[in-house]
């Protein structure tokens, strides 16, 4: 046997062996304890309380103060005549903002066709949003395609002088640009798709944060991948694009037909009323903090 197992386990003495002082005193002490202890909880809370109030109390005349400070230099500025400091100061009299400017082209060769009525249910908006339109009709001119001789990257211009170079100032000139076009065989128009890479090869001036929009105009099927196409313009351009509630398209195929799609009209409405927003906000965004900072680019090939 262990020296441990040897040891003598000492006797806990019975309940009952206790005497009933002892229990007493122990009860009162633990009444004792937990009153302490409740009061304690009550003060902490009390105190938190009260320090909340005081933060507030304190954040409430730093505000107030603010504000005092805001107002006196309002009215200085006033004085001064100094009106951007006014603005500056967040009056919240905006400050009278010139039209927003929008191009749009037309692919279709249809003069009166479904993709115009598409363009005029736009346009109804825009020249209720104060926003001024520019359509020019492409898709019945004969526009050739790019042929690559890359003389525009000397002069910043086409070196078929057509269509293409008039539209390089309006597009320039432009917050906005809307490219529509009918969808043939799941595509844009052929004619406006060599008439866009000839534009946007051929010039070099800053387009970031003209907002653009596509919308595409179908019998039935070809809309997604034509939107997807024209789209890619814009993105790859820095130029925001504007959406709807609805992808771009409106159906049609006889003349007129467009006008029964309340759908793809109401699309067009939204769409409009979201650019005319986007350009506003732009425009604003652009004189408060400037255009993003530019990097030089950067241009490799996949092979080195
Ligand atoms: C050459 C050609 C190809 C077409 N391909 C398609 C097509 O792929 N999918 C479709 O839904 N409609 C197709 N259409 C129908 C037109 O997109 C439709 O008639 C449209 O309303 C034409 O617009 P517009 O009236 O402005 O010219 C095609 C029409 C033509 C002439």
């Amino acid at each position: 046997m262990s020296e441990n197992q040897k040891k003598v386990k000492p006797v806990e003495p019975a309940a009952s062996a206790v005497k009933p002082s002892v229990n007493r005193a122990v009860t009162r002490a633990r009444k004792a304890a937990e009153k302490r202890a409740a009061a304690e909880e009550k003060a902490a809370a009390k105190k938190a309380v009260a320090a909340e109030k005081a933060a507030e109390k304190k954040a409430a005349s730093r505000r107030k103060a603010a504000e005092k400070k805001a107002a006196q230099k309002r009215v200085n500025a006033r004085k001064t005549g100094n009106e951007p400091a006014r603005r500056a100061e967040g009056d919240r009299k905006p400050a009278p903002m010139p039209p927003r400017r929008v191009l749009i082209l037309n692919g279709s060769p249809r003069a009166g066709g479904n993709t115009e009525a598409a363009i005029d249910e736009l346009c109804r908006v825009f020249q209720s949003e104060g926003v001024e339109t520019e359509t020019v009709q492409v898709g019945n001119l004969d526009i050739r395609g790019c042929i690559a001789c890359n003389s525009c990257s000397e002069s910043g211009r086409c070196v078929f002088d057509d269509i293409v170079n008039e539209l390089a100032p309006k597009l320039y000139a432009a917050d906005g640009l809307v490219i529509a076009s009918p969808v043939y065989y799941a595509s844009a128009n052929a004619t406006l798709v060599a008439c866009l890479q000839r534009l946007f090869y051929s010039t070099h001036f800053d387009k970031r944060m003209k907002v653009g929009a596509s919308i595409v105009i179908a019998r039935r099927t070809g809309c997604s991948a034509a939107y997807d196409e024209l789209n890619k313009f814009f993105t790859l351009s820095e130029m925001p694009v504007a959406s709807s509630v609805y992808w771009n398209n409106v159906h049609g195929n006889d003349r007129g037909e467009a006008a029964l799609d309340s759908e793809g009209l109401q699309t067009m409405r939204v769409l409009a009323r979201n650019m005319t927003f986007l350009m506003k906000s732009i425009a604003l965004g652009r004189k408060r903090f400037g255009l993003p900072e530019q990097e030089q680019r950067i241009f490799t090939n996949f092979i080195r």
